[in-house]
């Protein structure tokens, strides 16, 4: 807050808190003139007199002890222009202190956890729980609320048995700490005319028995060895350079064959962000646990 505002906010508290003091103040203490009979002597309409009553204590000690909350409070708490209040107390400072309480609550559980391997975090429906409130704040964006995958950014599906750079504890945590990037290059040249490349879209197609043209499929079979270096020869992919399983029916960036005429073409690169700076270590093993409970269905398994 400025020092101008500051002051503005000042003189309306003094000028508001002061007329209204000074109207209960001398509202105790001024006589007015009454009439042998009780009342002021002003007369209503010719019939009516006025009478002349003082407030009622209870109000005027309702009153009073309202002023003292007031300054007390302004004394005590900012509210008063820019003025911090002599106890210093603020909004981010009681965020942080409950913070910190709560850290200090957490710690043992977060110790423990820290001693316990994925596969038993993966059945422990505290720190699935926990994992799962992470994964809606920091992963959902792209993986979807229940981690099913979103192709807009080709989000892979983690609920299921296939993985594009392994599914073991060490594998998947490795990918949420540190990222990955797969990279499937342009191949348009590679497999030949455009002809060629439908080929080897209908072939990719008949890999995990979708509806495809078998004629086209047969012919584009031979132009797969360009792309058997990384997806094997069987097209079952390869989870050192996280190329897909093109025999899985469910695809990163959908399954239509002018997608996948696209993908050869132009090529793909998928980006999974790291999050060791960002969420560290032990929030990480957390939300790895809820992903390896969802693909491992003896786990637990909160928010399915
Ligand atoms: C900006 C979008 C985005 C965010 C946010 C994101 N991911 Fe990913 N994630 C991806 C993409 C894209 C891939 C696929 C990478 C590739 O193509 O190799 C991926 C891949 C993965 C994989 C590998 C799956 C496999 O089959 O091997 C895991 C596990 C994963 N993400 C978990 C997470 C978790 C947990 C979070 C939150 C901490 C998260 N992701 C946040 C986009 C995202
Ligand atoms: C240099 C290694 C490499 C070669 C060669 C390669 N790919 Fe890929 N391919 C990848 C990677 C890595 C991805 C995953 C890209 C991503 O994560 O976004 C991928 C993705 C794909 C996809 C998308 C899969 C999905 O789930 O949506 C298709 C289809 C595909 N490749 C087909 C081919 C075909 C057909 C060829 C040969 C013409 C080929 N690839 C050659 C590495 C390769």
């Amino acid at each position: 807050m400025s020092s101008f505002w500051s002051g503005w906010v000042m003189f309306l508290v003094v000028l508001n808190l002061g007329v209204t003091l000074f109207l209960f103040v001398w509202a105790q203490v001024v006589k007015i003139p009454t009439q042998p009979d009780g009342t002021s002597g002003h007369v209503w309409g010719g019939s009516v007199r006025e009478g002349v009553r003082r407030l009622p204590t209870w109000w005027v000690i309702l009153s009073a002890s309202m002023f003292v909350a007031t300054i007390t409070y302004l004394v005590l708490y900012p509210g008063f222009g820019a003025r911090k209040g002599l106890i210093g107390w603020t909004a981010h400072g009681q965020l942080a202190t409950e913070i910190a309480e709560n850290d200090l609550k957490l710690a043992p559980v977060l110790k423990d956890f820290d001693s316990r391997g994925i596969e038993q975090l993966a059945a422990s429906p505290q720190a699935t729980g926990m994992g799962y409130r992470l994964f809606v704040d920091n992963c959902a964006a792209c993986h979807g609320l229940q981690g099913r995958g979103g192709a807009a950014v080709g989000a892979p599906d983690l609920t299921d048995s296939d993985w594009l750079w392994g599914g073991t504890p060490d594998a998947i945590t490795k990918t949420i700490l540190d990222g990955r990037t797969g990279v499937m290059p342009p191949m348009g040249a590679a497999v030949g005319s455009t002809e060629d490349v439908r080929n080897v879209a209908q072939y990719v197609l008949s890999l995990s028995a979708w509806p495809h043209d078998s004629v086209r499929a047969n012919l584009g079979r031979a132009k797969f060895v360009a792309c058997a270096a990384c997806h094997g020869p069987d097209g079952k992919g390869n989870p050192a350079l996280g190329a897909p399983n093109l025999t899985y029916d469910k695809r990163l960036y959908g399954s239509g064959a002018a997608t996948i005429e696209k993908t050869i073409t132009e090529g793909r690169t998928g980006t999974m962000p790291a999050w060791r700076q960002r969420l560290g270590e032990t929030d990480v093993r957390l939300i790895t646990a809820w992903v390896y409970a969802q693909s491992h269905t003896s786990a637990q398994a909160p928010g399915r």
